[in-house]
């Protein structure tokens, strides 16, 4: 079976880590690279984090490149206050020793698209859509030669998490977002809708904890780390793992259900900045941009992400 190739985009972030690690861990995926974006922690962490994920999963060779340090047209806002000062608080941390790529995110996204195959090329944007959006506005020819984006962010029943009615990846970078929804990229989105019922409970966590490997060992104590936010801001048993939906999605689409549907983005006003309109009930007449999902087999994706972290 011809493995799929995947450029993971990603603001590390516990939940992006555990993304990357079953990405890694899956044989039915070529991760080609990891772009670096500024989001739940400024660019020069998020691409530390990524290096130092990269070589837990025993994965040094991973090309890692950062990239745009800032949205496109605002300040950046950063989620310390879930991730911690470095983004992966939690366990001690390694210092990364594998090399930063010298070349910028956002030329290892054109590139690639320009000299692989059309159509055999995933987008996994786990962050704010900056570096997507900034290829897709400088190289409009790779657009049609992406075989699909498949995106964690915004929400539609759950409405916000960052703001009450903005989701934090795409409440950063709005006009990044608009860029990429009105690409005409094939577009799978994992809304909050989803990742809110993937929830870590204590069960889960302890099967990551017993595996006794380094690596589960990272995960659960991550997982500790950033559930304590959450338990207290839902009052539930656990916290969501959001980006790890991404790669779940590519490896077993059957754990997840939605709806082909218009998306557009919010980026006039101050009250829903990063809001994504979703047209789930198919009112507006406007033409589908985004398969949106909007359930999960939970059972399945964490049975799906204990088998194959113990790999590592
Ligand atoms: C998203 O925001 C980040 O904090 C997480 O890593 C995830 O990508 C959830 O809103
Ligand atoms: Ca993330």
């Amino acid at each position: 079976m011809a493995r799929r190739a995947i450029i993971i985009d990603t603001d590390p972030g516990q939940d992006d880590a555990v993304a990357i690690l079953l990405a890694l861990a899956s044989d039915e995926l070529e991760v080609l690279g990891v772009t670096a974006v500024a989001g739940n922690v400024p660019v020069a962490l998020t691409e530390r984090n990524a290096r130092i994920v990269c070589e837990l999963a025993g994965r040094p060779d991973i090309p890692v490149f950062a990239g745009c340090d800032r949205p496109i047209a605002r300040p950046l806002v950063t989620a310390e206050h879930v991730h911690g000062k470095t983004g992966l608080d939690g366990p001690a941390l390694p210092d990364p020793v594998m090399a930063l790529q010298t070349a910028h995110g956002v030329d290892f996204i054109i590139d690639t698209l320009r000299t692989r195959a059309p159509g055999t090329v995933t987008l996994c944007p786990l962050g704010p859509l900056t570096n997507i959006a900034t290829a897709f506005t400088r190289a409009p020819d790779i657009v049609p030669r992406v075989q699909e984006v498949v995106l964690m962010g915004g929400a539609y029943f759950e409405v916000g998490n960052i703001t009450p009615a903005a989701e934090f990846n795409i409440f950063v970078d709005p006009e990044a977002a608009q860029i990429v929804f009105r690409s005409g990229a094939p577009i799978t989105v994992m809304p909050l809708d989803v990742t809110h019922k993937a929830l870590t409970t204590h069960a889960r966590v302890e099967a990551f904890r017993a595996m006794g490997t380094e690596v589960g060992r990272m995960v659960a104590e991550w997982t500790d780390f950033f559930e304590r936010f959450d338990k207290e801001k839902y009052g539930s048993q656990g916290a969501p793992l959001h980006d790890p939906c991404v790669i779940a999605y590519l490896i077993r689409p059957e754990l997840f259900t939605g709806r082909h549907i218009n998306v557009e983005i919010e980026v006039a006003s101050e009250l829903t900045r990063g809001m994504t309109v979703a047209d789930w009930w198919r009112v507006s007449g406007r033409a589908p941009n985004a398969m949106f999902m909007g359930d999960i087999d939970a059972e399945g994706f964490f049975a799906l992400l204990t088998e194959r972290l113990a790999r590592l």
